[in-house]
């Protein structure tokens, strides 16, 4: 019964993507434009993918595509053959992502920002989420378009939400657009772009464009998007009680699983600027940032830091057959990112092959029971019951080469990276079969849209 009704709610969504507006009801005229953007095609160069093609709320807020996710988990861009080398993550929640920053120069421990690496650091629109917002659309591997230009262009002149958006944004779609330049057809043209604007219209499209970042992240940050409506928030609320079943993996999840350990599974203290203490809690200085008022929050299942946990390679991963990978590359992780960074290139050994703790909420979302999703980076693992499997033997049977009848049960092949290791925290927990099956039924309860 529920699973109808929840396969309902996503045809709805999936009607509204089409061409008309999207449903806004219960959103903020910020975030009403930012849910129609998010959900236009047409900001992309062939106008045939939006950032649900990659982040599909049926899905969790990811890949929604099952024969995909059961492969290479990589999404092809707008331009067909064009694929990016890493499985998309939840966009729901990434807004609470703090600031990327170094947290320990000791040991080189750095928490925040947005992907897998951290590298949408909140440094440009302060805000990790608005910053994330503005890479996609521009991406060759991704929504191609040639030109920011082109996105301000779509966007104040769609037929369906650019009214709304000169409304919130005053100002913004005030350029005088130049006749050498058909934006209708140099948009959609790879080769085109960027496009020689003169100064003034190139300042008044960065305004825009941000403008349209920071809209994509009020929605990301809406009561849609971060819904806390998961049975283990009912749970939390005390609206209800977990499962016999659910409660035992809850606590393996804090305790022998040492889960809790990155993913944190407790209600938090969010302190504002000025506070010492808040709740109770005593706010240390790192708690402060981006917060503007003092509150509690169910937890994100993420402590936003960076881990290499020994992922395989997923052989299928479409990027191995792209120019710019090829059969020896590396995701190199938070690693890659910082070689970037004059001021962090030091620490960049330290992190190779680590990526983002993300959030477990809506894990198990899917659109029906058998749906297959991927999980990891890569996507190497196809179920829930695969990774914790990984987590809990990774080190107890010998590694074998990728192919292995015996692959994900009883061996597992080499890390895909295997410098930084976590070899305390993983690996070989000792858990048993009903215990990795326990601790998978938890996993169940952090899906919104909870009906009871
Ligand atoms: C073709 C697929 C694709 C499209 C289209 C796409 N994304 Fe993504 N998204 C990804 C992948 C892959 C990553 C991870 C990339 C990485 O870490 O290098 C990602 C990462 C993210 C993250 C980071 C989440 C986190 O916790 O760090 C957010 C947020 C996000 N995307 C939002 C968007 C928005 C907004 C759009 C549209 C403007 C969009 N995506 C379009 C595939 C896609
Ligand atoms: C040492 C920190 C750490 C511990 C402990 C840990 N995780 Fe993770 N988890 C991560 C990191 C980092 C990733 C992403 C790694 C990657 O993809 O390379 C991840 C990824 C995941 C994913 C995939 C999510 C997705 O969207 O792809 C799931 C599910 C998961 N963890 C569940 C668990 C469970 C269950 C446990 C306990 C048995 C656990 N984790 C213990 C750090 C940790």
């Amino acid at each position: 019964m529920v699973t109808k009704r929840l396969l309902a709610a996503a045809v709805a969504l999936l009607l509204s993507t089409g061409a008309g507006m999207a449903a806004t009801a219960g959103l903020t005229c910020k975030e009403a434009v930012g849910k129609n953007i998010f959900f236009d095609d047409r900001l992309s160069i062939n106008k045939n993918q939006s950032c649900a093609a990659c982040h599909a709320p049926e899905a969790g807020w990811t890949g929604p595509n099952e024969m995909i996710n059961k492969h290479g988990a990589v999404y092809e861009g707008s331009i067909p053959g064009e694929f990016g080398n890493r499985k998309p993550p939840s966009s729901a929640y990434a807004t609470t992502s703090p600031f990327f920053r170094l947290v320990n120069p000791t040991n080189g421990m750095f928490m925040g920002g947005n992907f897998w690496d951290g590298r949408a650091t909140g440094g440009k629109l302060g805000n990790p989420a608005a910053d994330q917002a503005q890479g996609p659309f521009l991406n060759p591997k991704e929504q191609a378009l040639p030109d920011a230009a082109c996105v301000v262009f779509r966007v104040c002149s769609s037929p369906e939400y650019g009214a709304i958006f000169k409304k919130v944004w005053p100002g913004a779609c005030d350029i005088m657009w130049p006749s050498s330049i058909n934006f209708e057809s140099a948009c959609s043209n790879p080769s085109q772009g960027p496009f020689s604007l003169d100064a003034m219209t190139r300042a008044k499209v960065n305004v825009a464009y941000d403008d349209i970042a920071y809209s994509i992240a009020a929605y990301e940050a809406s009561k849609e998007s971060n819904a806390f409506t998961s049975k283990y928030d009912n749970y939390l609320n005390g609206k209800l009680e977990l499962s016999d079943v659910e409660k035992k993996g809850l606590k393996l999840f804090n305790g022998k699983g040492k889960c809790a350990n990155c993913h944190i599974s407790t209600v938090e203290q969010k302190c504002s600027t000025s506070q010492s203490t808040c709740n109770g809690y005593n706010c240390s200085s790192s708690d402060s940032e981006n917060n503007t008022y003092c509150s509690t929050m169910n937890p994100l299942f993420t402590d936003y830091t960076f881990d290499n946990l020994g992922i395989p390679k997923n052989p299928d991963n479409p990027f191995y057959k792209q120019p710019e990978g090829g059969n020896s590359w590396i995701d190199p992780g938070l690693g890659g990112f910082l070689m970037t960074r004059m001021d962090f290139k030091m620490y960049a050994d330290q992190n190779y092959g680590k990526h983002k703790v993300p959030t477990l909420r809506n894990v198990d979302k899917r659109s029906y029971p058998m749906f297959v999703k991927a999980y990891g980076h890569n996507g190497y693992f196809k179920s829930l019951k695969e990774i914790v499997h990984f987590y809990n033997t990774r080190d107890k049977y010998p590694t074998y080469n990728s192919g292995d009848p015996r692959e994900k049960m009883t061996c597992w092949p080499a890390p895909e990276v295997s410098a930084n290791v976590n070899r305390t925290e993983l690996g070989n927990l000792g858990l048993s079969d009903m215990e990795e099956d326990a601790i998978v039924s938890f996993l169940t309860t952090l899906s919104d849209g909870y009906m009871h």
